[in-house]
Formats: C-alpha cells, sequence, structure tokens
C-alpha cells in the first residue's frame, strides 16, 4: 500500500516535470521552474523585458546568430576594451540555476567597432542576453535585459523610465524586415502581460517597470550567401 503511494506521488509529480521539457515553445515562464524574470544585478534586478521566441529559426538563436540579428537592428558588439558594467547572471528556471549572460551588447551609431565608442560615451541603448536551455526548460528562448543608459560620464546609469523605453526602443527597430551580413528576417513582435510584475520592487536603481514583456518571433526569410 505504501509502496502504491509512492508510486502515485511518483506518477503525480513526474509529469510536470517532463511537460517542462516540451521542445518548440516560444519560452518557459521562469517563475515556474524557480528563477524570475529579473536577472542578478548589482543593486537588485533588472528586468528581461524582451524575450526572442524559441519558435524563431534556430540560426537566430545561437550566440552567432544572435550578434547578426542585433547588428540588423542596430546593436554591436561591446567597446573592445572598454567593457561596461560587471556581467549579470539570471535564473531562466529551467534547471540550470543563476548563469551568466551570454553577451552584452550596445547600440552602435555607425558601422564599426567605433560606433560602439562612441555610443558608450553619448549613452544609449544597452542590452544583456541569457538563453534558457537547461534540462528542465529547454525552450531555446533568448532572455534580453534592455535598458536606456546616461552617458559614460555618468557612470552608465539607467535614465528615468530607462527600461520601457529601452524595450520600446528596441522593438520598434527591430519589427518588420532588417538584415544584415546577407541575412535578412521577418519579425514579429506581441506583448505579453502576467509575466512580470510591474512597479520597482527590487529593481536596480529603484526604476519602475510597466510589466511588459515583449516576445519577438525572428523568422530568417533568406541569405544571400554574400558574407556572414
Ligand atoms: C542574486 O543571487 C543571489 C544568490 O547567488 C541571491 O541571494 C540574491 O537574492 C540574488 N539577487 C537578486 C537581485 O536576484
Ligand atoms: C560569472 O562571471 C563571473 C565574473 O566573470 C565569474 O566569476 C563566475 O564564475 C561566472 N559564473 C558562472 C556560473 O559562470
Ligand atoms: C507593447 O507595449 C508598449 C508599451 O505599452 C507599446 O508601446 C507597444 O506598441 C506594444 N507593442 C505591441 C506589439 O503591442
Amino acid at each position: 500500500m505504501y509502496s502504491i503511494a509512492l508510486a502515485l506521488a511518483g506518477l503525480f509529480f513526474r509529469p510536470a516535470a517532463t511537460a517542462l521539457q516540451k521542445r518548440a515553445a516560444d519560452f518557459f515562464d521562469p517563475a515556474l521552474g524557480g528563477g524570475s524574470i529579473f536577472d542578478n544585478a548589482t543593486f537588485g534586478g533588472e528586468p528581461m523585458n524582451v524575450i526572442i521566441s524559441g519558435l524563431s529559426s534556430p540560426d537566430v538563436l545561437t550566440d552567432d546568430g544572435v550578434l547578426n540579428f542585433v547588428r540588423a537592428i542596430g546593436f554591436s558588439t561591446e567597446c573592445l576594451g572598454l567593457h561596461l558594467g560587471n556581467p549579470q547572471s539570471a535564473n531562466l528556471g529551467d534547471g540550470d540555476g543563476l548563469v551568466n549572460q551570454t553577451i552584452g551588447l550596445r547600440e552602435d551609431f555607425g558601422s564599426s567597432a567605433l560606433g560602439t565608442c562612441l555610443e558608450s560615451a553619448i549613452g544609449g541603448n544597452h542590452l544583456r542576453v541569457f538563453r534558457q536551455n537547461g534540462p528542465q526548460a529547454d525552450s531555446g528562448a533568448l532572455f534580453l535585459a534592455v535598458s536606456k543608459e546616461q552617458p559614460a560620464s555618468k557612470h552608465h546609469d539607467i535614465v528615468p523610465d530607462g527600461y520601457n523605453v529601452g524595450r520600446d526602443d528596441l522593438v520598434s527597430r527591430a519589427v518588420g524586415t532588417k538584415g544584415f551580413g546577407g541575412i535578412f528576417y521577418d519579425i514579429q513582435a506581441r506583448n505579453i502581460t502576467g509575466l512580470m510584475p510591474a512597479g520597482s520592487d527590487g529593481i536596480n536603481h529603484g526604476i519602475g517597470v510597466d510589466g511588459i514583456v515583449t516576445l519577438l518571433t525572428v523568422t530568417i526569410q533568406s541569405t544571400d550567401g554574400a558574407s556572414s
């Protein structure tokens, strides 16, 4: 009788775990796996306010793929030798616990590494990328913490309302058809509520968020094979 109860308990709990392992999902709510939609920064968390869907073209979700995609929408890698800010970590509820950001990217004002250095001096959009690919929630989705910052002279603090503004800036530049390095993307956006609480509780610099997370589905339309 006792062993039957244990077996039943096992049956009861296991489906929940395997349900999380389902592939081909937009993303999984980090909170369901003990994670958070806020990352782990020096002073509180930053909101991961944009998600690149796990249903995007698989090539978009790789390190090289997301780098090319963000270049297509006006970002570049951080200025060489002028790395600003500490790496942050996040728990995406996928069973991997706290993981470091994959890459940090700043807005590219020009077409070269110099553009990024310039941006570091005059302020702009900043994003960090985290990948949800642990064994318990392997969506492959990329969670982006996007913010609008002050110029470097002001130590890269977030501007007032900088999380909402950063998200909306990025999304407005992303939607539609964009291309870089011979790869063209179709980008669809959808707002999601209920994933992130609105307000400023526990958030870096106490800057409030409206609680909206924008889901981007990025589909490669064509590649001209010219370069990568
Ligand atoms: C950051 O992670 C530590 C555990 O390593 C945890 O104690 C702390 O609450 C986290 N901070 C935030 C803001 O999530
Ligand atoms: C995250 O990065 C910090 C600083 O580079 C490093 O000390 C730490 O070991 C890294 N954590 C993980 C889980 O990779
Ligand atoms: C998402 O919400 C923001 C803030 O309210 C809004 O500016 C934006 O247009 C919305 N985007 C979509 C795709 O609904």
